[in-house]
């Protein structure tokens, strides 16, 4: 990656009588940066800013958020253009690799990705150690991560050609370990991937065929899933990818750096939230309670928060959210669930939210995982499953940001530092001193 911050001029700032001086650089898209880089070492100061609001961590080339304007662009790609006329491996090349394929290069990486989606055979009795009962999301953390024991091959970060094969297993394999993650908890045989099917279908193959009967895949659910990927693909330096990015920094192998990301995604403020939001749609019930619902996550007192709606960002209605609920209807419409009971309770809840004073006045708007829910559900997966699907898409997301950190001249290990407000130092006390 070559760094093209451009200097636009300097920063002052005075603490405890000292002033500091930084550079002020300036990106192609969004706000300025100050680099503070050196305040200790000028001011004997830290700075203090525990969830990052105001805090850059990187440079990157790969994704823009613009949160006031609701806008996502990958590569510079909007990201409704995107969903609608791409397809999710191209989408996937692209943030690897930073322009569209053409048709050579496009016919290549799909080729790569196919011929790689299979498992080492041995792999498959990984699964046999979890309870037929573990959460979807625990066997994804272990099994990913369990795949630097079996493809030593390309975990040597410092060989750019190994880095590009761990990405590409990585993309090629996570639906395949999604599926059996799904099969494996629902008691199900495991269906092995097919080379004649898009990257989508397999996926939808591999999770619902059973050997009983044949199965065929149904193209509007196909492109609706090859769609939700796009819409999950990669967003900037959210919690799971910082934590793939700060795991990279210790050299750790790609393998093990996607698995820390997938434990960081299963959390309910993250992408855990699209399991929560149908679990809330389905506490809701009727219509006639949302009213109740919402009055709770108004009132300070109460923690309850409403799953799906809010953004670290997005201060307008998150892009995605748009084209999820696009592609909520068709699939609901596809599916014959037209009267799924949680659409008319999601849509009253979106309604209220979006004209009450309390959501206007802190810019709370439906974010991406406030329609997958419904979604996913009309397809046919259970609600464990829902941020299973989140990780399979990210993952590339997270593949293109660990290339692109590894690949900074600028980058070296994460190491933050803090305010320290524990006991001031003292002497060791015997055991018979002690109150
Ligand atoms: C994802 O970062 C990414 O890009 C993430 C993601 C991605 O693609 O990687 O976009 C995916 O994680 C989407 C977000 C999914 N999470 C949820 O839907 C969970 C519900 N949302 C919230 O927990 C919350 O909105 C966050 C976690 C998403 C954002 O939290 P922030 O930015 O830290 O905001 P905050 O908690 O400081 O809230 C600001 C105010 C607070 O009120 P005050 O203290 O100022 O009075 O808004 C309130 C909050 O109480 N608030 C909500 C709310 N979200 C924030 N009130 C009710 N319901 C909510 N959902």
């Amino acid at each position: 990656m070559e760094n093209k911050v451009k200097l636009k001029g300097k920063a002052q700032m005075t603490v405890n009588g000292r002033t500091a001086e930084f550079p002020v650089y300036s990106g192609t898209l969004g706000p300025d940066v100050v680099d503070i880089g050196t305040l200790y070492k000028q001011a004997d100061v830290f700075t203090l800013d525990p969830g990052f609001t105001s805090t850059g961590s990187c440079e990157s080339q790969i994704t823009f958020i613009d949160g006031d304007e609701g806008v996502l662009l990958h590569r510079g790609y909007p990201i409704d253009q995107l969903a609608e006329k791409s397809s999710f491996l191209e989408v996937c090349y692209l943030l690897l690799h930073g322009e569209l394929p053409n048709e050579s290069q496009a016919k290549t990486f799909n080729t790569t990705i196919t011929r790689h989606t299979m498992l080492h055979a041995q792999f498959d009795r990984f699964f046999e150690g979890f309870r037929r009962d573990a959460h979807p999301m625990a066997v994804m953390v272990g099994a990913v991560g369990a795949l630097s024991a079996f493809y030593h091959d390309s975990t040597d970060i410092n060989d750019p050609v190994q880095r590009l094969v761990a990405s590409h297993r990585m993309i090629a394999k996570m639906p395949t370990i999604a599926a059996r993650a799904y099969k494996y908890t629902s008691g199900q045989p495991f269906v092995s991937p097919r080379n004649e099917l898009d990257y989508a279908s397999n996926f939808l193959r591999m999770c619902f065929s059973v050997p009983a009967e044949d199965y065929a895949v149904n193209p509007v659910l196909a492109r609706a899933m090859d769609r939700i990927f796009i819409l999950h693909a990669d967003h900037e330096q959210n919690a799971s990818t910082s934590t793939v990015r700060l795991a990279g920094s210790s050299g750790a192998n790609p393998f093990a750096c996607i698995a820390a990301g997938i434990a960081c995604l299963w959390g309910p403020s993250h992408g855990g939230a699209n399991e929560a939001a149908l679990k809330m749609l389905s506490e809701i019930g009727t219509v006639d309670r949302v009213h109740e619902y919402v009055k709770k996550a108004k009132d300070k007192n109460d923690p309850f928060r409403l799953m799906g709606f809010g953004h670290r960002v997005y201060k307008n209605y998150d892009p995605r959210a748009k084209v999820m609920q696009k592609t909520c209807h068709e699939v609901l419409k596809e599916v014959g669930a037209e009267s799924d009971p949680l659409l008319p309770v999601a849509m009253e809840l979106e309604r209220i939210a979006l004209s009450d004073e309390y959501f206007i006045e802190k810019k709370l708007y439906p974010n991406i995982d406030f329609y997958s829910g419904i979604t996913l559900k009309a397809m046919g997966f259970p609600t464990d499953m829902f941020t299973v699907l989140f990780a399979l898409a990210r993952t590339v997301g997270w593949i293109a940001q660990w290339q692109e950190m590894i690949e900074d001249p600028t980058q070296r290990i994460g190491r933050p530092r803090q305010i320290y407000t524990g006991a001031p130092r003292r002497d060791y006390v015997p055991m018979s001193q002690r109150g």
